[in-house]
């Protein structure tokens, strides 16, 4: 028989790193990069393939890295290149890679380019970003609105022209359809592989491309989305058109030029169905797509079955999935999914390691961190500040990371004021959890290193097996089921013979199994059925 052999990228588990709140080295109050060299014998323990960092680079910080003033010079708040290149070889050491966060669709407003382009109507970047008239009224140029709310233009005194930003106004879209755009990510691209990064994290890589003649999208009716609702209109014409396609395959034959080893992973907030698109035919654009319905379902075992089934069917043959329950922008799952019980959480990261694609945590979700309210006078996410108290943004999820219970959190030094407050950090920290073996931390440890030595849990096929109400239960390849009691109540899966690997109630791990498996509320368990 031929061996196949797997990449690294599907094998493994991807660790999300929000750098400013990692682990701050030189007791600014803010995380760096040494500091994530210092804390890589941490994911090494853990079992962490590859980290993709949030955003290192240069960056007035309206949006925290995500927007851009040079993509190959690092923040200097952060460190310099030469710690990110300590830090890609002490991972690599460590048999740990590195994917960088990837800001293609805006730079920031202080980026030279758009310095430029703003200058004149003929400057020589002009044409690098969206710029266009007036209506004869003096409205913008159309009625397409910000994801963060209001309107995607802003009037620029300079020329008398609008410009586009689906985000900021601090974050002026690029014009994708501009060659020189394209082949200035290029070099960008080229910039980092050739640093030895493993890929990139692309963000919204599907609205990089917008309509070309700048329609209006039409009104949303009530068969759209929560945020086509608020919006009052159907984002047709500034996100998801067909030429961003074009794009991709451009990036992934890039990619795909350095020995095959490095992968991008696309943050793409859609629909199953034109997530699966995000693939191509399944080798020639994205690797890995984030599944943003998977992340915003409620943690029921209907729903959760039927987006995952719904991915598996829709997407092109020889395409990997990406499951995360967590990140920077949204709440994270302990809380959400979770809402604080450890039950609840354990079955969330059963679930997360044990589905066929590539698990990505987030910091924190490792020992069941939750969401840390933030006061509004400690706000720093532009959307808190602007839209409290109707949001109050996403600073609770990027607080600092606890390592231990002791002030400063063993994030900063004690008294040092970290750049979003680290708050009172109890038993869930790093330190207390390790020593610990009934812990998050340890039942993650244990899943991520059964699935290193079980290549049914890495590769193989996913099958819905047959369950009662609140209960999910699947195959991973011939020899291992996994079942989560997602309901407040006892349930019993039948014609389960073999023995559980782990549970989340650890004092189950080795048992053997009769006929039947019986569990309770929220428990769940992976077994070999060998
Ligand atoms: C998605 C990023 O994850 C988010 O943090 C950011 O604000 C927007 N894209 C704009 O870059
Ligand atoms: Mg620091």
């Amino acid at each position: 028989m031929t061996e196949i052999h797997t990449p690294w990228w599907q094998s493994g588990v991807l660790y999300q790193v929000y750098p400013r709140s990692f682990s701050d080295s030189d007791a600014d109050g803010n995380g760096d990069l040494q500091g994530i060299i210092d804390r890589l014998d941490h994911l090494e323990w853990l079992g962490i393939d590859g980290i993709w960092l949030s955003p290192i680079t240069l960056s007035p910080n309206a949006d925290w890295g995500y927007d851009v003033a040079d993509y190959c010079a690092v923040e200097p708040d952060l460190g310099t290149i030469e710690l990110f290149d300590a830090l890609v070889a002490g991972a690599g050491r460590r048999g740990i890679r590195v994917l960088m966060d990837l800001v293609p669709n805006h730079t920031s407003e202080e980026h030279l380019w758009f310095v430029d382009s703003r200058s004149s109507k003929t400057a020589s970047k002009r044409d690098w970003y969206v710029w266009a008239d007036a209506t004869a009224e003096g409205a913008p140029p159309n009625n397409w609105v910000s994801s963060f709310g209001g309107p995607a233009w802003t009037l620029d005194a300079t020329t008398g022209q609008f410009y586009l930003h689906n985000h900021l106004a601090e974050q002026p879209d690029l014009n994708w359809w501009h060659e020189d755009v394209r082949s200035a990510f290029d070099d960008i691209f080229r910039f980092w592989l050739d640093r030895g990064v493993a890929g990139f994290r692309i963000d919204v890589c599907n609205i990089i491309i917008k309509d070309k003649q700048l329609r209006d999208n039409p009104p949303a009716t009530e068969d759209d989305d929560f945020e086509a609702q608020l919006f009052g209109q159907r984002p047709v014409y500034n996100g998801n058109r067909p030429e961003v396609h074009d794009v991709l395959r451009r990036w992934r034959r890039l990619t795909d030029s350095y020995d095959g080893s490095r992968a991008l992973i696309g943050e793409t907030p859609v629909k199953v169905d034109v997530l699966a698109r995000y693939y191509g035919d399944g080798s020639d654009e994205l690797h890995m797509a984030f599944n943003f319905p998977f992340i915003t379902s409620p943690f029921e075992a209907e729903t959760l079955r039927g987006i995952v089934e719904e991915t598996e069917e829709l997407l092109p043959l020889g395409a990997w999935p990406a499951w995360t329950g967590s990140n920077h922008d949204m709440s994270r799952f302990a809380s959400r999914w979770g809402e604080g019980n450890p039950s609840k959480i354990g079955a969330a990261i059963v679930m997360l390691l044990c589905l066929r694609g590539t698990p990505v945590l987030y910091q924190g979700d490792e020992i069941g961190l939750g969401d840390r309210a933030v006061g509004h006078e400690d706000m720093r996410d532009p959307l808190g500040v602007l839209y409290f108290p109707a949001y109050a943004g996403r600073d609770a999820m990027r607080t600092p990371m606890p390592w231990r219970d002791a002030p400063g959190g063993g994030f900063t030094d004690p008294g040092v004021a970290s750049w979003l407050p680290i708050g009172d950090t109890g038993p869930c920290n790093v330190e207390d959890q390790r020593s610990d073996p009934r812990s998050i931390l340890h039942l993650t440890h244990d899943l991520i290193a059964l699935r290193r030595e079980t290549p049914e849990l890495q590769t193989g096929a996913y099958e819905s097996v047959k369950a009662p109400d609140g209960v999910w239960a699947w195959r991973r390849g011939d020899h291992m089921l996994v079942a989560l009691n997602l309901s407040e109540g006892d349930a019993t899966l039948a014609d389960v013979e073999g023995r559980i690997r782990i549970g989340t109630d650890r004092q189950r791990d080795d048992e053997v199994l009769r006929g039947v498996v019986r569990l309770h509320p929220w428990e769940a368990v992976v077994i070999d059925t060998r």
